[in-house]
């Protein structure tokens, strides 16, 4: 599926489509519709209860998008949270800077990391031109910052500025006392969270993969210092378990180790899941070993201890971190583009069919009355029990070959036929997506039959 054609069947069964569309849009900005919403609802609830509710030591917490200001110069995103940018001075297009050389050095420098003057003179010396008009007349590199900044209160002055959050996690940390000591957890312990992040991104493209606006999954897990190789190996299989068994291929899938020298000072380690888009394999999720660095600095300017008594042993100490984090709108993208498929059946004829795990899918079932005039009194009863549970539609019009296709389109996973024989034996049909076989199931075993389907 190329991206083209992934935004296409987006936009048509309305999973996503071009937010602020009646005012022209606003660049790169994005609704997710009835099915991109529900779909979106199943991956943050999976996530929450693999990496949060299944795990004795793991809780949630749900912080504020605009924080005291201090905890962005804590962490140093107000400092270094920047990239490097150019300007053409003919058409005025914008480019990350590191981007473009490596784009022009086709793939083989990583800019990374580069030095300003180093970015300049590669662009000089190689020519570079401008992707949109062609021209080689760029202004210098400067840093660009990615925070969103905006005033709170009444009075607009420099003590009313504040930032909206370019990453989950700071919340995280600066609410670590207080989980420790209410949720009474005991270190090694982990704090998962999710919700909206904000970056002004200079080159923000390729659909949902790099927006400015997204909601993250993030885990903090809290351990004691020399524990934390231990606890980074086994977050790096947890997270590519997570995406096996949500059914991504292995073929799609592969891992980066950021080289070490590429690292910030206090990092022991960072690995990203890279998942095959349409353009090539690319970040998915990134898994980081953060030592203390975080806790340490929010100590300094908080003035707060937030170092941990061990209650066993007595020992005090800043515990280490552990950290993966990932975009929902990159594992959206992984999900569709993994499942869809353009089948061709056995009679020559073809089928739209989305195979996502029946728990990832926006209706578990949808439900279908063979005749309208006959059968809609019934289904609705069916349809009004289902709903109380599960996420059910319902569609009574065209023929039902028609209804088993759009079904499948959008990746339900169990077609739900009420007919004759529902009415005089309590029975339905439940059509399977995935190999289009049929299940007579009795009406008051339905519930119990979709959620054995549907378990993860
Ligand atoms: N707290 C760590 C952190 O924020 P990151 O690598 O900057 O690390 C983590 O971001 C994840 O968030 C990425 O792996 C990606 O899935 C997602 N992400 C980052 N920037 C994004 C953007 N502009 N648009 C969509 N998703 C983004």
């Amino acid at each position: 599926m190329t991206l083209e054609e992934l935004v296409s069947y987006a936009r048509r069964y309305g999973f996503v489509y071009p937010g602020s569309e009646i005012y022209g849009g606003l660049a790169n900005s994005w609704d997710y519709g009835p099915l991109g919403a529900l779909f979106t609802d199943n991956i943050k609830k999976l996530w929450f209860k693999k990496f949060v509710d299944e795990k004795k030591n793991c809780v949630r917490l749900d912080s504020p998008i605009i924080l005291n200001s201090k905890v962005w110069e804590a962490s140093g995103h107000l400092k270094s949270f920047n990239d490097p940018k150019v300007d053409c001075l003919n058409c005025h297009n914008r480019e990350r800077a590191d981007k473009l050389v490596e784009k022009a050095s086709g793939g083989t420098i990583d800019a990374d990391g580069m030095k300003l003057e180093e970015i300049d003179a590669y662009i000089k010396e190689n020519h570079v031109k401008c992707p949109v008009c062609g021209k080689e007349d760029w202004t210098p590199a400067r840093t660009f910052s990615l925070m969103f900044k905006t005033s709170q209160g009444v009075v607009e002055d420099s003590a009313s500025t504040v930032y909206l959050r370019p990453e989950t996690a700071q919340g995280i940390y600066i609410a670590f006392k207080n989980v420790w000591r209410s949720s009474r957890q005991k270190v090694p312990f982990g704090i998962g969270q999710c919700g909206k992040a904000f970056r002004n991104e200079i080159t923000p493209g390729n659909f949902l993969f790099r927006v400015r606006e997204f909601d993250q999954l993030e885990m903090e897990f809290f351990c004691k210092p020399g524990t934390e190789e231990y606890y980074f190996e086994e977050y790096k299989k947890d997270c590519v378990n997570f995406l096996k068994s949500l059914g991504i291929k292995d073929e799609n899938l592969t891992t980066y180790d950021h080289p070490k020298e590429k690292l910030a000072f206090y990092s022991k380690g960072t690995t990203d899941i890279l998942y095959k888009y349409p353009w090539g394999f690319d970040e998915l999720w990134g898994i980081a070993s953060r030592t203390n660095y975080d806790l340490t600095r929010h100590q300094e300017l908080s003035g707060e201890d937030l170092s941990y008594l061990d209650p066993e042993t007595n020992e005090k100490y800043i515990p280490y971190v552990v950290e993966p984090s990932v975009g929902v709108g990159r594992l959206f993208l992984a999900f569709l583009l993994n499942g869809y498929e353009n089948e061709t059946l056995s009679d020559g004829s073809t089928r739209e069919v989305l195979h996502v795990h029946p728990a990832l899918a926006p209706y578990k079932a949808v439900v279908l009355p063979l005749m309208k005039k006959l059968h809609s009194d019934k289904a609705t009863e069916i349809f009004n029990d289902l709903s109380k549970e599960f996420t059910v539609s319902y569609d009574e019009t065209q023929a039902i070959g028609k209804r088993y296709r759009r079904a499948d389109a959008i990746g339900t996973p169990l077609a739900i036929t009420i007919d004759d024989e529902t009415l005089n034996n309590s029975t339905v049909t439940v059509r399977d997506r995935d190999t289009m076989t049929q299940d007579i199931v009795k009406v008051e075993d339905l519930r119990d039959y979709i959620r054995r389907k549907i378990e993860f």
